[in-house]
């Protein structure tokens, strides 16, 4: 077999063989097919796609890289979560302890944020001695204790994948449903849960931005869970506007800790809410959605989500003292207010600018090698839908340098869209996959 021709064969739209997929994924991962060919191989599926069939045998190629987890060491159903990225999301924190408190094994494995979308691992981090580097026994020893722990993705699970997502990212070919799907679906398989929670993000803040396309992608993803007998659910959710308030490392562990006491944003809450309702009925804790919905209600009203939150900050070596006191969390020198100049509704908020205008401040790495700073950010103050009055304050951009915290003023003033009427037609969930 040779490389070119399969470049040659998709490039012309026909479809790839389970061996030719196998041969591409082996020798891909091995070194042996350059950068430069598979990225000419990505652009010909960007182009002519691939079927369910040809989607579902490169995620097996790609699950098969590495290695599998083998979670059966920890009682219970596992069921893990994934979203497909987007700007504030800020759910796992708030919905891991929520599920792991209901007495349901959390073993999540967690990525760093790249490119204008955040990452659980740099967040949590934002608890002073955190640590995610433990040696696989430890980590089975905290889910079987605490019923959750936290990991970052490590070069034995789907190796593959790491490397094509690193080249998707600089040959723009990301925001392709079988390309996504193969991504997400090969390391939740590896990660080794026994169920599936998928959070589709869509709008101008995700990589799908239409809902037809979201739905292809969640359609696409269920339909792979199932094949490789992971019982699998996506949840398609609204990423046109940034998720909740704040947005940067800190600034959202202060966000997610508000809604484990019950006063965070309300999209936030209701997110976790139907995600995690979603959880707990496959760990098969309870038989139906309102019955599950009730239970994590309750865990957060009681506090015993808030202290799962402290137990499993405490298990991983960080400050759980910050939890009831914010103010030891890592706070930026300036907070500069972004002051709206006309009366009128938020039409839009662009949530893709507000993730990079966050990032360019030092929340998130604009390459691999970026060091970031877990102060800064931004809070909204207005959204979707919400009058505002000339002198109104929109958001507070949270920086290290007054001209840098100057410049993000300014940008995000020119990323909120002020319109004289509005009606809110954009819903928080879209639809729910089985
Ligand atoms: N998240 C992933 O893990 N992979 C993708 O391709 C996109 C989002
Ligand atoms: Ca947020």
């Amino acid at each position: 077999m040779r490389m070119y021709d399969l470049i040659l064969k998709k490039r012309n739209g026909e479809e790839l063989s389970r061996e030719e997929i196998d041969y591409f994924i082996e020798n891909y991962t091995k070194g042996t097919i350059p950068d430069y060919q598979a990225s000419a191989f990505i652009m010909a599926v960007f182009f002519q796609g691939m079927n369910r069939r040809e989607t579902a045998d490169l995620t097996v190629a790609m699950v098969k890289s590495g290695d599998v987890l083998d979670l059966s060491k920890i009682e219970g159903i596992k069921v893990d979560k994934h979203s497909t990225g987007g700007v504030g999301d800020t759910t796992t924190l708030v919905l891991a302890p929520m599920v792991a408190s209901l007495g349901i094994p959390v073993a999540k494995m967690s990525g760093r944020g790249l490119g204008h979308t955040g990452g659980t691992i740099d967040k949590l981090e934002s608890f002073k001695g955190f640590s995610v580097d433990m040696p696989e026994e430890k980590f089975i020893d905290n889910v079987n204790k605490i019923k959750m722990a936290l990991v970052s993705q490590t070069g034995e699970l789907a190796p593959a994948d790491k490397k094509l997502y690193s080249l998707r990212d600089v040959t723009a070919t990301v925001d392709n449903v079988s390309l996504i799907a193969s991504s997400v679906m090969s390391k939740k398989i590896a990660a080794g849960a026994d169920a599936i929670v998928l959070d589709v993000k869509v709008g101008d803040g995700a990589f799908m931005k239409t809902s037809e396309a979201a739905l292809e992608l969640a359609n696409e993803m269920v339909g792979i869970g199932k094949s490789v007998g992971r019982n699998t659910v996506a949840v398609i959710s609204d990423m046109d506007q940034p998720l909740g308030f704040a947005i940067g490392n800190a600034l959202e562990v202060e966000e997610a800790i508000n809604t484990l006491k019950g006063t965070g944003p309300k999209d936030l809450l209701e997110l976790c809410l139907v995600l995690g309702s979603n959880m707990v009925v496959l760990a098969e804790k309870a038989k139906t959605l309102e019955e599950a919905r009730a239970m994590l209600a309750e865990v957060i009203e009681s506090g015993k989500a808030l202290n799962k939150l402290k137990e499993f900050v405490a298990a991983q070596g960080g400050d759980a003292s910050c939890i009831d006191d914010s103010g030891k969390l890592p706070k930026a020198k300036y907070v500069i207010p972004v002051v709206v100049d006309k009366d009128g509704y938020v039409r839009k908020i662009n949530a893709q600018r507000i993730g990079l205008i966050a990032m360019e401040l030092g929340a998130g790495r604009a390459t691999k090698e970026s060091v970031i700073d877990l102060s800064v950010g931004i809070v909204l103050n207005k959204k979707r839908g919400d009058e505002v009055k000339k002198g109104d304050i929109i958001a507070y951009v949270h920086s290290s340098s007054e001209e840098k915290g100057k410049k993000a003023s300014e940008d995000i003033l020119n990323n909120y869209v002020i319109e004289s009427k509005y009606e809110n037609n954009i819903p928080l969930i879209y639809n729910i996959v089985r």
